[in-house]
């Protein structure tokens, strides 16, 4: 008898929080998956080029268990951290642990202390991307980011224009630094998932006519003041917007299922149709959406999502 597939016991979801991040929305998107859309087509493919935390891939990939999958970003941290988790899970629960540790018998004085002097140790501390197996220093690195990440302003990821990261510290009553079961159940779905850094267009040859492709760039600002654009030291700009808009088309052409979530400018502004343009010919759809990286507290809950799919 053919051995059933291994499923975790325990559901997977983002380990890290992430500016943009989609567990909120994923069940407006569990609607539109490929699966349920487009009847019998067969989905064996999963590609995600703006990986981020990974909502929609863990969601996805604890659905379609078989589908082959490939996850990209830009950031070198992110995707490190992705790599350490696949292939060093435990070591990396080992290290997490010390630090949680050491940060929990502190004072609320110290805590603050012990984040800044971390900060530190993590932007001195220069990490190779390779392909092979993590070293020591890499999963200190990764530990290091999944603790700033818990314990940060906002829990968010944003880097300056050296590439440091420079978020302040986040005052949290009980941060869950230590999620060993979650760290161990996204380890297991890693385990078959290819991890790219790099630009988008690097995913372009693990689509084919049976992959379904997610695309979730970084949003296009609503507003002049209310960008956050700084997942890296280059930002993204509306070139790299049109420039997805032709690898869009792109895969359309190949015959892959593509869905693309941005904010919708129509939000605020009632003549920019930017977005619209880009993909006309193309599903777009609207659905409500509470934007959790905003300055102004007052506006959260007050924009929609575009969501354009080409099935
Ligand atoms: C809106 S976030 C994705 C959030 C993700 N869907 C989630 O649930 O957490 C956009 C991501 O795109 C990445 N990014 C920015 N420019 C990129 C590029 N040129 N190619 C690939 N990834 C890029 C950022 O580092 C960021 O992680």
């Amino acid at each position: 008898m053919a051995a059933l597939p291994l499923t975790p016991i325990i559901p997977a979801r983002p380990f890290l929080k992430w500016a943009g991040g989609k567990s909120q929305l994923l069940c407006e998107f569990g609607g539109r998956l490929p699966g349920k859309k487009t009847g019998d087509r067969n989905v064996t493919g999963f590609v995600e080029p703006f990986v981020g935390g990974g909502a929609m891939f863990f969601y996805f990939r604890q659905r379609f268990v078989s589908a082959e999958s490939t996850i990209c970003d830009i950031n070198p941290e992110l995707i490190l951290a992705y790599r350490v988790i696949r292939q060093a899970a435990d070591d990396l629960i080992a290290e997490l642990g010390i630090i949680d540790s050491a940060f929990r018998e502190k004072d609320d004085r110290e805590k603050e202390a012990f984040y800044y002097r971390m900060r530190d140790t993590f932007n001195e501390t220069k990490t190779a991307n390779g392909s092979g197996m993590p070293g020591p220093g890499e999963i200190r690195h990764v530990a290091q980011l999944i603790f700033l990440n818990h314990t940060c302003y906002n829990g968010l990821f944003r880097v300056n224009k050296k590439g440091r990261f420079n978020v302040p510290f986040g005052r949290y009553k009980n941060p869950d630094i230590l999620n060993c079961d979650n760290i161990r159940a996204a380890s297991h779905l890693l385990e078959k998932t290819r991890i790219i850094q790099g630009d988008f267009v690097a995913c372009r040859k693990y689509v084919d006519d049976e992959t379904f492709v997610y695309l979730d760039p970084p949003y296009r600002p609503l507003s002049a003041t209310a960008s956050f654009t700084s997942y890296s030291p280059t930002g993204f700009t509306d070139r790299d917007q049109k420039r997805l808009a032709r690898f869009y088309k792109a895969l359309d052409r190949k015959g892959a299922m593509v869905m693309l979530s941005n904010s919708d400018p129509l939000t605020e502004n009632n003549g920019d149709s930017f977005l619209e343009d880009l993909y006309a010919g193309f599903r777009i759809e609207r659905v409500p959406a509470r934007r959790m990286i905003n300055c102004k507290g007052g506006r959260r809950g007050a924009v929609s999502e575009l969501i354009v799919t080409n099935y």
